[in-house]
């Protein structure tokens, strides 16, 4: 098949033209970057598992309504999606504190909050992704007060189910970060959900150990990044018991036979 034409390159995904207009393909890197690309590095296996596990995860959260940008899998890499305007905003829902917020506020990481907290940061690398209020952002434009109306009523909804579906699985959703894009019908436009739901973008803490399942592995030199991946790929039913590793064999061999 003809290589198709990269539309961007982002830190941990390519996005390449899709087969339909309106459409895109979206490929998932090994790569792994932190504190604003400072630090890189790569976790092989990574872009197969987070694949899987946004996959699944859209697929949940399209079933209780929340709109997506998620079509269907393609294969061990690369994924169907709708074609949005990506709207410059990172959505941050804390359940518990850590990182940035104990850093900032000087509370101790594992402090249960007694209400959720949803934060804004505006996307922008140069910058380091600021933080911001709904004040600035609708100052700026970056979204309309329907829009964020939209998208904190959506980030809500996706904390409440997917801290259920965690806590079944032993694991506690301390935070996580979201994506949304505008997608236009004329001159109507409507909010869904967009980029990827994966380790790489929640704190996720296994409820009896408290051992850390997510990029934090990566981010602090914990080391076992994969394992903590795959591990929270087996526990959602993505990987077979007892065969760990099967999803990441599969696609070794197919890279050594050249498919
Ligand atoms: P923080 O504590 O560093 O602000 O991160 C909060 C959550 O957002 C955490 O689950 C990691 C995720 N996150 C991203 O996915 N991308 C980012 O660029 C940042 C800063 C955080």
């Amino acid at each position: 098949m003809a290589r198709r034409r990269q539309i961007y390159e982002g830190k941990a995904k390519i996005l390449y033209e899709g087969p339909e207009p309106g459409t895109l393909i979206q490929y998932f890197k090994d790569d792994a970057t932190a504190f604003n690309a400072q630090k890189k590095g790569t976790i092989s296996g990574k872009g197969v598992l987070n694949n899987r596990i946004s996959e699944h995860v859209f697929t949940l959260l399209q079933g209780i309504g929340v709109p997506t940008h998620f079509i269907r899998r393609l294969n061990m890499r690369e994924q169907l999606i709708r074609q949005v305007e990506i709207v410059p905003i990172e959505v941050v829902v804390r359940n518990v504190v850590a990182g940035s917020l104990s850093k900032r506020l000087g509370i101790e990481e594992g402090t249960p909050l007694p209400r959720t907290i949803v934060e804004y940061y505006f996307k922008d690398d140069a910058l380091g992704d600021p933080m911001v209020t709904d004040e600035h952002i609708l100052c700026f434009g970056w979204a309309s007060q329907e829009e964020l109306h939209d998208m904190a009523d959506m980030a809500i909804r996706v904390n409440d189910f997917l801290s259920g579906l965690f806590a079944g699985i032993g694991i506690r959703l301390v935070d996580f970060k979201l994506e949304f894009g505008r997608i236009w019908d004329n001159e109507y436009s409507r909010i869904i959900l967009a980029d990827e739901i994966s380790p790489d973008g929640c704190r996720l803490w296994d409820m009896v150990s408290g051992e850390k399942l997510d990029k934090d592995r990566f981010r602090r030199d914990l080391g076992g990044e994969v394992e903590a991946y795959q591990e929270v790929a087996r526990r959602l039913g993505l990987l077979p018991e007892g065969a760990d590793s099967t999803v990441l064999d599969l696609e070794k061999h197919r890279q050594r036979k050249g498919s």
